[in-house]
C-alpha cells in the first residue's frame, strides 16, 4: 500500500469538501490593508474574522517600527538558534519587557506561539508528572501532551468539581510515581469567548499540590486592566506560575513567549526543543514586539476603542435576540441552529449579499447542528459596524427560521 492512497481517497474532517470550498471558505483571500474593511473576490467587505484586537496590523508608528527594523537589519538576522548563534540585546530586552508587563520574573521567546507551547509542555514535565487539562484545550496544548509520556486527565470545559476529582486521581497517581501535576487552562476560549476560571482553579492549589500553566492567547492585550492578560483581569497573576501569550494576536505580529519564575524560564530555556533546534525570531519582530508592547503600555486607547465596540456589538446582539452563549472577552460567538448545508449557506449569503466576512464553524468542529459564527471586533472597527452588522444578523437568523437557506450540502458546489 502506497501511504499517499490516503491522500486522495479521504482528505480528513477539514478536506473532505476542499473541492466545493476551497477559495472560498477555506483559504480565502483578503486582500488591502488589514483594516475593518478589505478586499475579498474583488469586492470591499466587513471584515469580523482578523485578530487584530487593538487594531496595530496597520497602525502607521506599527508600520513604520516593522519597515525601520527591516531596512536595518533585514529578514536573515540573527542566524542560528539563540544557543548557539541567535542571541541579541533587543531579544533580550524584549523578554525583560514582557516579563515586567505581566508581572513575572522572567519570560522566553517563542518562534510561534503553537510549536512555543508544544515545547513548554513537552519540556516541563516528564513520564512521572500527570497533566489535568480542560477539554477544550487549544491544539496546541493537545500537540504538546501527545509528547507526554505519562498520564493524562481531562476535566469537562470549565467544571471546577470535575477537575478536583481528576486532580484527586493525579494525586494519588503521583504519590505513586513520585512526579508532579501540571494544571493546563485557557484563559480566554478563543471560540467561545468565555474564560478560563482561574480564580476557582488557583483556590484549589490551598488543597492540591500542582502547577498552573495557562495559554492566554486572546488574553493577552486584551483582558486586565492594563492589558497584561485574564489572569491581571481576576488578579491571579502571583498564582499562574506559567503565563503563554502569543503575538499574533493583539501585537498583530508573530512569535510568542513563556513566563515565569526566573528558574522555571532558565529551565525552559535550555530544554525547550522548538527553540533550541530552531532559527532565533528575526530582529524585524523583536524590533516590532517591542514597538507593539511599548504601545500597549502607553497607549490604552486603543484596548478601549476595542471595548466600546465589542460591548455595543455584544449588547446588540443579544437585544436583537441572537445567542452570543458565555463570552466575557471580546470574541464574540453568534449561535445558529441548523446543517452543515445551512451554515454554508448563511456564510455565502452574509458575504455576497451583505458584504460581510466572517469566520464559520460547524460540525464536526462543534456538536452537531449549531453553526457557530464567530466575530472578532477590533479597535479600528466603528459603531456603524457594529449597526449594520447586528441588523444583518438578526435577518439571517429570521431566514434561517423561515427555511430559506437550502439544507443541501450539494447546493454548496455551484459557488
Ligand atoms: C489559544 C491559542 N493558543 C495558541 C495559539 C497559537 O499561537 P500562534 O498563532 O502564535 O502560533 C493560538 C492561535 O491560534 C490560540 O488561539
Amino acid at each position: 500500500m502506497d501511504i499517499f492512497n490516503k491522500c486522495t481517497v479521504n482528505l480528513g474532517p477539514l478536506g473532505q469538501y476542499a473541492d466545493q470550498t476551497e477559495g472560498y471558505f477555506m483559504f480565502p483571500k483578503l486582500e488591502g490593508d488589514i483594516s475593518n474593511k478589505m478586499i475579498f473576490k474583488g469586492k470591499e467587505r466587513l471584515i469580523w474574522s482578523l485578530n487584530n484586537y487593538l487594531g496595530l496590523a496597520n497602525h502607521p508608528e506599527v508600520r513604520k517600527a516593522d519597515a525601520e527594523a527591516a531596512a536595518a537589519y533585514g529578514m536573515a538576522y540573527p542566524m542560528g538558534a539563540r544557543m548557539m548563534s541567535g542571541q541579541s540585546n533587543y531579544h533580550e530586552q524584549l523578554e525583560r519587557e514582557l516579563a515586567a508587563f505581566v508581572g513575572r520574573e522572567s519570560a522566553y521567546l517563542l518562534n510561534y506561539g503553537y510549536q512555543g507551547m508544544v515545547s513548554v509542555i513537552d519540556s516541563i514535565v516528564d513520564r512521572k508528572d500527570v497533566i489535568v487539562y480542560d477539554s477544550e484545550a487549544h491544539a496546541c496544548i493537545l500537540d504538546g501532551m501527545r509528547l507526554h509520556f505519562g498520564k493524562r486527565f481531562v476535566y469537562p470545559h470549565n467544571n471546577i468539581e470535575n477537575l478536583e476529582i481528576q486532580l484527586r486521581r493525579a494525586t494519588k497517581m503521583t504519590e505513586q510515581t513520585g512526579g508532579g501535576i501540571l494544571v493546563i487552562t485557557e484563559g480566554v476560549y478563543g471560540m467561545s469567548g468565555d474564560l478560563g476560571k482561574l480564580k476557582d482553579i488557583v483556590a484549589l492549589k490551598s488543597k492540591f499540590n500542582f502547577r498552573l500553566l495557562v495559554d492566554d492567547a486572546h488574553g493577552f492585550g486584551t483582558m486586565g486592566p492594563n492589558g497584561a492578560g485574564t489572569d491581571e483581569h481576576f488578579g491571579v497573576q502571583k498564582d499562574v506560575d506559567l503565563y503563554f501569550g502569543t503575538f499574533a494576536k493583539s501585537m498583530a505580529g508573530i512569535g510568542g513567549f513563556i513566563a515565569g519564575e526566573h528558574k522555571v524560564i532558565k529551565y525552559l530555556m535550555y530544554n525547550m526543543r522548538s527553540q533550541i533546534f530552531a532559527k532565533s525570531l528575526p530582529m524585524p519582530m523583536v524590533l516590532g514586539a517591542l514597538k507593539r508592547l511599548d504601545m500597549l503600555r502607553s497607549q490604552p486607547e486603543h484596548r478601549q476603542k476595542l471595548w466600546t465596540i465589542v460591548n455595543a456589538l455584544q449588547n446588540g446582539l443579544k437585544e436583537a435576540g441572537l445567542d452570543i452563549g458565555n463570552t466575557e472577552s471580546p470574541v464574540t460567538p453568534v449561535m445558529l441552529y441548523g446543517g452543515v448545508g445551512e451554515a454554508t449557506q448563511i456564510t455565502f449569503d452574509l458575504r455576497e449579499n451583505y458584504n460581510i466576512f466572517c469566520s464559520i464553524v460547524s460540525y464536526p468542529v462543534v456538536p452537531k447542528g449549531v453553526i457557530l459564527l464567530r466575530l472578532i471586533p477590533t479597535a479600528v472597527h466603528t459603531l456603524d459596524d457594529v449597526a449594520y452588522t447586528i441588523k444583518a444578523f438578526k435577518e439571517v437568523k429570521d431566514k434561517l427560521e423561515q427555511k430559506a437557506y437550502s439544507t443541501d450540502m450539494a447546493s454548496i458546489a455551484g459557488l
